[in-house]
């Protein structure tokens, strides 16, 4: 399935009563599968949880630790740009080189790379000697 039709479909489910604004991601995995998420926000507003980390944790659940490609939608003005956490997170399971998709329902479009996203990116490398 075309990673779009997986996040539209995704984001109706997404539960966002406080800030009622909807998100969906798809990403595929190194496997070819697709995996979605929606936000679920709570009560206590910071426990509420991102579309992108949502199919990051399906994908993680069902095994795989690659993505290849994501796309990432909201009925925003302009395309939804992921979250500075979000960011950190898609680098843990993404090179550099994959292409992030971001869209707004009006149909606008930007692509952009892991690596653009996320300039200068803690990793596992800074580590090194420790
Ligand atoms: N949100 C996401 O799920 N992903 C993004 O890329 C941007 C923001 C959610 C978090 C919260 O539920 C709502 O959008 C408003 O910030």
């Amino acid at each position: 399935m075309p990673l779009y039709d997986a996040a539209c479909a995704v984001r109706e489910n997404a539960y966002a009563p406080y800030s009622r604004f909807k998100v969906g991601a798809a990403l595929r995995a190194a496997s070819g599968k697709v995996y979605t998420g929606c936000n679920v926000e709570n009560v206590a507003y910071p426990e509420g949880t991102c579309a992108e980390a949502g199919a990051i944790a399906s994908m993680v659940a069902a095994g795989e630790t690659v993505i290849t490609e994501m796309l990432v939608v909201a009925d925003s003005p302009s395309p939804v740009p992921p979250c500075g956490g979000c960011r950190q997170k898609i680098a843990e399971f993404a090179r550099g080189d994959v292409q992030v998709t971001l869209v707004a329902l009006n149909g606008a479009r930007q692509v952009m790379r892991v690596d653009e996203l996320l300039p200068g990116a803690f990793g596992a490398g800074h580590m090194d000697g420790v």
